[in-house]
């Protein structure tokens, strides 16, 4: 905190110019604010809306003001309001892609005007940051969710044999995945797969759906699943924690008992992923540290707007920096539903 407070008034006193009034002798200071830019794919997207709220108050803290502008999905639209916040004089932006891998229109017009861009949660690929020095993306390591997910099941499964309900000596599962093209999507849905085949557990899949990170479309698609296969489903795999949940609202409104559904995963731990593992209806998920990126973008970017070097940051691969992933279950969920900043 003392730290902060240091750092805040650095910065007013790195940003502020000193004005003279005509007959005073007296200067008189006023306080330029640096103002952020922020860029989202969608606000409704519920891990994204806790993530976009950190950030607005670590940024707050340092002092600097926050415009935050919501694409609902569409890339040009996002162009759009990214021209605008740079023509409203932002310092710094901080873009989370609709299309990751269209990032080119932004670059140009924050390179004209030399606003360095954080993209952070949708990831651009290596040759798109290639493009420019002032590029950084802040996020988290796909396959290292995915790996968490997958032991995180297998220790379930092995310590509980009814989870095998047909008593087979396989697990059925179910997958639900997020939006195509998304790092974490894929990437999450094969490191699961993988972990638990690893860890000597037989599998068999009875259905692979797209869900979007959506709660209601996976509660759609998992009522299609359970149409067709209403007491086999042994453990969904949703690459979500908003997708999880939507797959026990589909068991919930059919009118299925705990006893009878089968064990669900997500990955987030987003406030209402973490209520429902307190409460047991999520077996576990694996928690996607947004405060720790947020902070961590607020410190990137006040760094940036006091001109400071960035090298402090630990960069894992050139201008790309990953925050760990953590597994959250019954037994700690309460870390980290009480974290403390
Ligand atoms: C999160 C999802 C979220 C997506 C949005 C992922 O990292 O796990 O919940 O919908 O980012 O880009
Ligand atoms: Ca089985």
């Amino acid at each position: 905190m003392k730290k902060r407070k240091i750092l805040i008034l650095t910065a007013l006193y790195g940003v502020s110019v000193t004005a003279f009034l005509a007959c005073t002798a007296k200067p008189q200071e006023i306080v330029v604010q640096k103002s952020v830019g922020v860029a989202c794919y969608n606000k409704s997207d519920a891990f994204l809306s806790e993530l976009l709220g950190c950030l607005k108050e670590d940024c707050e803290e340092r002092d600097m003001t926050v415009t935050i502008r919501d694409a609902v999905g569409s890339q040009r639209t996002q162009n759009d309001q990214v021209q605008e916040l740079l023509d409203e004089g932002c310092d710094v932006l901080c873009v989370n892609l609709v299309d990751r891998t269209d990032p080119s229109v932004i670059i140009d017009m924050a390179r004209e005007k030399d606003v360095q861009i954080i993209f952070f949660n949708r990831e651009p690929v290596a040759e798109d940051l290639k493009q420019w020095t002032g590029l950084y993306y802040i996020g988290a390591d796909a396959e290292q969710s995915g790996v968490m997910q997958g032991e995180l099941a297998a220790q379930m499964i092995e310590n509980n044999a009814a989870v095998d309900r047909n008593g087979d000596g396989k697990i059925q599962y179910a997958i639900l995945e997020g939006e195509p093209n998304h790092q974490d999507a894929i990437i999450r849905t094969e490191s699961v797969v993988n972990t638990l085949k690893n860890s000597g557990i037989e599998l068999e899949r009875l259905s692979y759906q797209i869900a979007n990170w959506n709660r209601a479309q996976a509660q759609n698609r998992m009522n299609q699943i359970i149409g067709q296969y209403p007491t086999e489903i042994e453990v969904v795999l949703a690459n979500n924690d908003a997708m999880a949940l939507g797959a026990i609202d589909a068991y919930k409104e059919l009118g299925y008992e705990k006893s009878q559904m089968p064990l669900f995963f997500g990955i987030d731990g987003t406030v209402e992923g973490l209520n429902a593992v307190k409460e047991g209806e999520l077996a576990a998920t694996v928690y996607n540290d947004k405060e720790s990126q947020a902070e961590l973008m607020a410190d990137l970017v006040y760094a940036i707007v006091k001109g400071d070097s960035v090298e402090e940051f630990t960069f894992e691969r050139k201008q790309y920096i990953y925050l760990p992933y953590q597994k959250a279950t019954p037994e700690n969920v309460n870390d980290f539903l009480f974290k403390e900043k």
